[in-house]
């Protein structure tokens, strides 16, 4: 008796769980990246900003799960597919189709560990090991002060910006936003948010280098 697919175990079912669950860390960067701009504000605001968050356990915690579940899922997809495109390779039929979507997953594969491996060190080194607990600004502009610690970060954040620019420019393939008549605005608008959150993001340890934010 032949068994039915569940969504997750199709190739197209695993790329929607990649999309979904991308689109979540994305919509957690912005929001990060916007409570962040409160470095430029200064000590007070950044560490009320903290505390404000601290004071909200459902939100703190609600947010914490779901962004633990989003990142299993994506990990365990791209590893999924990554298999599977491994094992089709294999195969005689050796058709570069499409040179363009290749070059996309190459990028994925190379920035996905960088940016796990700096996601890893960034909790270790302001979350779970901060040098100075409660002191988010302090632990900050110290941190990146540090010209080997603000690298790491410049590094990271690009890796991020090449990632979420092909991700989501291939999500929308993925949910079927792929015509050439839109082609165009889906690329445009795949910058915008990229360059938003890295430029966003790349500025902040940029700023302590150049004594913008200081202690
Ligand atoms: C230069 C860029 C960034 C800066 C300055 C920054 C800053 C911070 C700081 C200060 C914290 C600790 C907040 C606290 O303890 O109250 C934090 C936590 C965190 N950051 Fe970042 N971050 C940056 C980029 C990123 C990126 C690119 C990601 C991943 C998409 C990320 C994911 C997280 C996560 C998951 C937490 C833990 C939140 C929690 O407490 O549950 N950050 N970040």
């Amino acid at each position: 008796m032949q068994r039915a697919l569940t969504l997750h175990q199709t190739t197209v079912g695993k790329k929607l769980i990649m999309a979904l669950s991308g689109l979540i860390i994305v919509g957690f960067a912005i929001g990060h990246f916007l409570g962040n701009l409160n470095l430029y504000r200064g000590a007070e605001a950044m560490d009320g900003y903290a505390e404000f968050l601290k004071g909200l356990p459902p939100l703190l915690w609600g947010t914490r799960l779901l962004l633990l579940f989003a990142f299993g899922a994506h990990i365990a997809s791209a590893f999924s597919l990554w298999n599977r495109n491994r094992k089709a390779r294999g195969s005689r039929y050796k058709v570069h189709k499409d040179l363009a979507t290749d070059y996309a997953a190459r990028t994925m594969y190379w920035s996905g560990p960088i940016l796990l491996l700096f996601i890893v060190y960034h909790l270790l080194h302001f979350t779970i090991l901060p040098a100075h607990p409660g002191e988010v600004y302090r632990n900050v502009v110290e941190g990146f002060q540090n010209p080997l610690i603000a690298g790491v970060y410049i590094a990271g954040n690009l890796a991020l910006g090449f990632h979420i620019f092909h991700g989501i420019y291939s999500a929308f393939q993925t949910v079927g936003a792929n015509h050439p008549r839109y082609n165009d605005y889906r690329r445009d608008l795949a910058i915008a948010i990229c360059a938003v959150i890295t430029i966003g993001n790349l500025s902040f340890p940029i700023a302590v280098l150049a004594g913008f934010i200081t202690l």
